[in-house]
């Protein structure tokens, strides 16, 4: 008979599994039980407390539903989906950021120069750039995949059913020859995530907001490179010090500039922007 004691029953509970040796499973799941058992020891888990954490999971799963996303929104606030994204960004190509829960993989194609504000109020901004691999040469053709909040911070898809259209702010648009994307939309404002649930209990609890900092979410992506999903944060918004879900980085912030100062930029708009930020996406080959 095995004789466990708080000690051996991390190796015996690693045993019970009859993974294949060596297999990345193995390693996740070995590595998972051995920094649990570790974080329960050296905190001296009372039951009180670990039924605690079983009913809040509990709770975030009842709350969840396929739009609701309760678990994702739980590792944002604790900085797990910015870690991942942190350590999957290659080396030269544009930092990676939150997907977020607003993404619609079916959104429309828009002609560059095109205006996705879709007559919503608000100031008016030109956003352009290149889309290049990382010594800086344009890639013609890729595909830049933008979507946002409003100048209230809301999402159209949160507002379906109140004569919002859940495709509104949002473009899928291919670069020119030169590798350009351009177009314009309305300035989005920070906004809160969902904190009516069991993670907004957490922030409660740690005295922490729900803000994000004002952005656009990206994907970008052209043949033969790796793909990123990110986001571009204005250089004059709150929260960037503090964004709820640790979206910010350095590097993704793009100053928004009056377009009186940066002048005629030369691209063919639909509508005339009030204000212009430009942001380069840079890409690594793939593989
Ligand atoms: C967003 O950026 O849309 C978002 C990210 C994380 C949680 C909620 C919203
Ligand atoms: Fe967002």
């Amino acid at each position: 008979m095995r004789d466990i004691n708080q000690f051996s029953i991390t190796k015996s509970v690693k045993e019970s599994f009859k993974t294949e040796p060596g297999s990345r499973f193995e390693q996740l799941l070995h590595g998972l039980i051995d920094h649990l058992h570790d974080y329960t020891r050296e905190m001296n888990l009372t039951h009180e407390e670990w039924i605690g954490v079983l009913n809040f999971l509990y709770a975030c799963g009842k709350i969840s539903t396929p739009e609701r996303q309760e678990f994702i929104l739980l590792s944002d606030v604790l900085g797990f989906s910015a870690l991942v994204d942190m350590i999957n960004s290659r080396g030269g190509a544009t930092e990676g950021s939150n997907l977020g829960p607003f993404y619609l993989p079916d959104a429309p194609t828009k002609a560059l120069g095109a205006d996705l504000s879709d007559g919503r109020d608000g100031a008016t901004i030109l956003v352009h750039g290149k889309v290049t691999d990382s010594l800086h040469n344009p890639l013609p053709g890729a595909i830049v995949d933008t979507w946002q909040a409003d100048a209230t911070g809301t999402y159209p898809i949160q507002e379906q059913g109140q004569g919002q259209d859940k495709y509104d702010l949002r473009g899928v648009f291919s670069t020119d020859e030169e590798g350009r994307y351009y177009y314009t939309t309305v300035l989005p404002k920070p906004y809160t995530v969902p904190y009516d649930g069991p993670v907004g209990d957490l922030l409660r609890a740690g005295n922490r907001h729900a803000w994000r900092a004002a952005h656009l979410h990206y994907i970008v992506r052209a043949p033969g490179m790796n793909a990123i999903t990110t986001e571009l944060f204005f250089d004059n918004t709150e929260y960037l010090d503090n964004d709820a879900v640790f979206g910010v980085r350095k590097s993704l912030i793009a100053k928004l500039q009056p377009a009186g100062k940066v002048g005629d930029l030369g691209y063919a708009l639909e509508k005339a922007p009030d204000a212009v930020v430009g942001f380069d996406f840079v890409l690594a080959p793939a593989g």
